[in-house]
């Protein structure tokens, strides 16, 4: 065999939304791209802001010198201060750029902060339903992954958690807004999750790191201001990315974030900019980098995302679908009408329409559906998602 048994079996065993993408594929093929209606995934079809495209058009026209050289792990100084600078406006908590470094999208950011802090066997805690990826994230480094309940509201169960942190638990990675089911945590929420940290921390005489994946921070709904879970915790890391806020995914640009307060920031620092470079990623993209820097302040149209939110969360309550109103990111995640989500994702395929089963999140009985998509898409699967639901109910 060419592969090592492990990722043999890894890849025997496949994602949902990775199945869902051939599976989808193959109905585009026999259907033809417009007569399927494909809400499996997260890859924002919204265009990349205005401001976007002039950035990039300044560069090409006004090249700087040496500007697709190597440069320091950490990423350019400019992009580093920029970031720190926008994030103490938003915290209120003083950044420099000291405690900034730049990665290959969030993915590249939580790979980098797994490798700095774990240990073989160490525990990281994460809460269903979760963004699958983490699994293989916590693998890649050797630690094991523990997965901890969340209420009707998709709100972590604290008094679940509180019994479950022990000695070889490292640290906790939350996700809000959450994909896949769009809820913010709230302030209370992450106070109770940081006081309960530092009394276990006391407990075990550990470091408890509450890491903190947050790319869909900027796209939030109501007018809600973002609670920072950083804010509640002193040993926390920010990893995020502007593949959502700036709808450039592809480019694979981001950034981890050390809390100021975090005890033994620099060797934490330092660790952190030794794994971007033997993780292979050596640096976050240096053209990337120079865009971002100067868009700190600038988000894809938030307004646009929450009136998608409102037309299909409308018409799906609407039809009988139950689910939590998502108040973040571009998800929706209702109980599937059979208690089988596979058997019902594949009964609007039959309607060509593509979701995904909450199985996939940690979460069966669910679906995932993921509305970053036009507004033909969107309107054009209500059809399925109704004549699904009324099949299914014996309708
Ligand atoms: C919750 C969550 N975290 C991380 C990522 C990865 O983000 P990036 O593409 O910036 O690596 C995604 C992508 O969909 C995500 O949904």
């Amino acid at each position: 065999m060419s592969i090592s048994d492990k990722v043999q079996k890894s890849m025997a065993q496949g994602s949902w939304i990775r199945r869902m993408f051939e599976e989808g594929a193959s109905l585009k093929r026999q259907y033809g791209e417009e007569n399927v209606f494909d809400l499996s995934l997260g890859n924002p079809e919204m265009e990349p802001p205005a401001e976007f495209r002039e950035e990039l058009k300044r560069l090409v026209e006004k090249p700087l010198p040496g500007m697709h050289r190597y440069m320091a792990n950490a990423g350019y100084p400019e992009t580093r201060a920029a970031v720190a600078e926008q994030l103490s406006l938003e915290t209120g908590i003083k950044f420099t750029m000291n405690d900034v470094v730049m990665t290959c999208g969030a993915a590249g950011a939580m790979n980098v902060v797994l490798k700095t802090v774990l240990n073989k066997g160490d525990e990281v805690i994460i809460f269903a339903p979760f963004f699958p990826e983490y699994i293989n994230y916590v693998d890649n480094h050797g630690g094991v992954t523990r997965i901890m309940p969340t209420d009707e509201q998709f709100m972590p169960k604290l008094d679940i958690l509180e019994t479950n942190i022990g000695a070889k638990t490292r640290a906790v990675l939350i996700n809000s807004p959450n994909n896949p089911t769009g809820v913010v945590y709230s302030e209370g929420l992450l106070r109770q999750l940081g006081q309960l940290l530092r009394e276990k921390e006391v407990q075990y005489g550990t470091q408890l790191f509450l890491i903190s994946d947050e790319p869909y921070r900027r796209i939030i709904y109501d007018g809600l201001k973002y609670p920072f879970p950083l804010l509640h915790h002193p040993q926390s890391i920010i990893a995020t990315s502007h593949s959502k806020d700036l709808a450039l995914p592809g480019e694979r640009i981001g950034y981890i974030a050390v809390n100021p307060e975090c005890s033994q920031r620099e060797e934490l620092v330092n660790g952190l900019i030794y794994c971007n470079r033997t993780l292979g990623y050596v640096n976050a993209s240096a053209l990337m980098q120079r865009i971002v820097s100067r868009l700190q302040a600038v988000t894809v149209s938030v307004a646009e995302y929450q009136r998608k939110r409102d037309f299909l969360y409308g018409h799906l309550s609407e039809m009988g679908y139950s689910m939590v109103k998502p108040q973040g990111a571009f998800y929706l995640f209702p109980k599937t009408p059979l208690e089988d989500d596979v058997a019902f994702v594949r009964e609007l395929q039959q309607w060509q329409v593509l979701a995904v089963p909450g199985s996939g999140f940690g979460s069966p009985g669910h679906m995932r559906i993921s509305y970053c998509v036009n507004d033909r898409t969107l309107g054009g699967s209500l059809e399925g998602f109704r004549k699904a639901a009324e099949k299914v109910k014996g309708g």
